[in-house]
This record gives C-alpha cells, structure tokens and sequence, in this order.
C-alpha cells in the first residue's frame, strides 16, 4: 500500500529521513479494525518521530501520522483515536504507563490502511466532513483536555494561548472562544495573530508583551521561548496547563514566584476515548469546526512537513487520500 514514512531517526535533519512509496499492508489482529484512510492530520509529533524523539531505534521504518478519519471494510465512517493502551490496564487510558500513541509502537495514519484496535474507532459525525474529523485525534483532543478536563477555567474568565497559528493553538482559540471565555493569544507575526483574531480570540500580542492585566490560565506548548512570560502573565493562584515544549523543555522554573503566588502547573496529554466523543459532540452542538490551513493529497505530505518545519502554519495541515 501506498504510505509516508520516516527512515530512521534524523535529529538535526528530519526530512532527510522522509519517504512515499510502498509498505506492508497493516496486519489486523482480533479485536482490531482495518480503516481506509480518507484524510489525516499533521501533529508536531511526526517530526518529533522523524528526529527519533520519542520512538525507540528498533521501531523504525514508521509509518507517519497520529490522528485520522476514515471507512471500515462495512461502510462505516469513523474517527480514530489514537491513544493505545494496554486491554488489561484499569483506569483511565492516558495514565496508562504501557499506552503508546500510533507512530510510536503501532504504525500510523498516512496510508491508505491503518490498523487500531475496534475501540479506538468511534463514529465520525455527519455534520463533520473527513478532513475535518481528521483533526480531532491529537490536537483537537489535547486542546480539549487541556480547556475542560485540566484547567478548571469557568466562562468569562481570562485565558491566554502562547501561539496563535500551530494545529494545538488553533483549537484552544477556536474551543475557547465557543465555550465563553476572554480568550488572548501570542503570535509571531502580524499575519499569525490576524489569523488567532478571525478564530475568536479577542485580543491578540506580541510574544513577551506586556497584557492589559494578569490572566486565570495560560496554555503552554511552546516551553523555553515562552514559559517567563506564561508565569508572568498569571494571576495569584493561576494555571498554566503544558501540554508541550517545542522550544525546549530546559525552562526556568521560577519556584519563587510559583509558591509566593500560589500558581499551579499541570501536565496534559491527548486525552481519553469519552472526551474524544464529547469533543465531536461539543463540535457538533456548537458548530465549531478546526481551521484547515492547508489541504493536500498524501503524496505532497513533505510540503506540509516542511511548513511545519520552517513555522508556516496556519491552522492544521491535513493529507488526503
Ligand atoms: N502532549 C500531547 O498530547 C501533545 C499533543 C499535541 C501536541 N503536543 C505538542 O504541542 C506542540 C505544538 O504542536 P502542534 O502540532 O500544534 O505544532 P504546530 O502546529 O507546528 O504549532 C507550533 C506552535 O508553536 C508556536 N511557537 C511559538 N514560538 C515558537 C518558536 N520560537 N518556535 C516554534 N514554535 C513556536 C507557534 O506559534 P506562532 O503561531 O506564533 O507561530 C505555533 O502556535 C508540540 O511540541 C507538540 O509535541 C503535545
């Protein structure tokens, strides 16, 4: 089957490692479905795997891609869930110490089949076309872990987003301003925080400026670049909800400001099978729908790859098939 895959890891050069061409078709043990890809989405974390972060040496080639919407062998459309965990754990699945997300063990969505376990499908809403059901597996899911699950924000209150045009920013902004509150954001150029402004935030700044006042939560993905400012930004008792570092993960702590203004930080990641469900209903209900920046078909996955790369997202980067 056709797919796009990373080689081996390449830390310093991860497109280097980039492939389209043919693989295996997935194997499909009992109690797993065969999907047929109609469209996924590009995640940060396929370049993470690219550079060999995260994704042992023995695992590669690897099939690229962590979220997607497709068609089972009986006609059914669905949305897949990518966390992976182990049948016999108990509890909540991202707590799970054995889970693993597709690309890390189990090879992933940007193909013409994927394999998940049946579980892992769940039914794509009507109102929903692929390309935008596509998104709702990883950045979509983090996002909405992160606003209603870790936060604890109520609406009206102040939440501040560090980016405005990456796939995880976009959807903090856009589910934010649909669940009622005062949503600002940073971004890198003009164009970034226009964009960040036309999804719903209502106000939009420089990375680093100076806010009009302190706010009740900052979302985190940025790490290093940003993390001064996220603690700045914060009112006593604030939350900073991280859920990644793109710049790097060494960032100084501030533990003096952290115990003097009582702050909280929480770490979130993806999120479970029940809020992937709610998610697509809250899309459903609300007519919320992800920012599709770019559209193209899977054989042009290293333009969207690249873009990543370089900074020049505008939402997500879906691949069709
Ligand atoms: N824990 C989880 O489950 C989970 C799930 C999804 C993603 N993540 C993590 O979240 C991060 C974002 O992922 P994504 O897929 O949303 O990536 P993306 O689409 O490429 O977005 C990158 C974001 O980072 C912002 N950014 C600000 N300063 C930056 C700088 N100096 N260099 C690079 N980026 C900068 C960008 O802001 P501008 O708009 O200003 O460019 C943009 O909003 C990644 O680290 C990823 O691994 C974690």
């Amino acid at each position: 089957m056709f797919a796009v895959y990373a080689t081996e890891p390449n830390p310093e050069s991860p497109l280097t490692s980039l492939r389209t061409g043919a693989r295996p078709d997935p194997e499909v043990p009992e109690g797993w479905v065969r999907v047929s890809v109609r469209a996924a989405s590009l995640n940060m974390h396929d370049l993470w795997t690219l550079r060999g972060v995260g994704i042992k040496p023995d695992q590669f080639p690897m099939i690229l891609g962590c979220d997607g919407a497709g068609v089972l062998p009986d006609g059914t459309e669905v949305v897949l869930h990518s966390v992976i965990g182990d049948p016999a754990f108990r509890g909540e699945e991202t707590l799970d110490p054995r889970r693993t997300l597709l690309t890390e063990k189990y090879q992933g969505t940007f193909a013409d089949y994927v394999a998940v376990p049946a579980v892992n499908a769940l039914p794509k809403p009507d109102g929903l076309t692929f390309e935008e059901a596509a998104c709702m597996g990883t950045a979509w899911l983090t996002a909405y872990r992160m606003l209603f699950v870790k936060s604890g924000l109520r609406p009206g209150q102040t939440m501040l987003v560090q980016g405005a045009s990456g796939g995880v920013a976009t959807a903090l902004v856009q589910l934010g301003r649909a669940a009622g509150f005062r949503v600002w954001a940073t971004g890198r150029s003009e164009a970034k925080r226009e964009l960040a402004e036309r999804l719903g935030a209502h106000a939009t700044f420089e990375p680093g400026a100076r806010l009009p006042e302190r706010v009740d939560a900052v979302f985190e993905t940025v790490g290093k670049a940003t993390w001064s400012h996220s603690m700045k930004a914060l009112k006593p008792g604030g939350i900073i909800v991280v859920s990644g570092a793109t710049t790097g993960p060494d960032a100084n702590a501030e533990l003096q400001r952290l115990f003097f203004l009582q702050l909280r930080v929480v770490g979130s990641t993806m999120g479970t099978r029940e809020e992937l469900a709610d998610l697509l209903r809250f899309c459903a209900l609300s007519g919320v729908r992800p920012h599709i920046g770019a559209e193209l078909p899977m054989e042009r996955a290293e333009e969207g790859l690249r873009a990543m790369l370089t900074g020049e997202t505008a939402g997500k980067i879906v691949f069709t098939r």
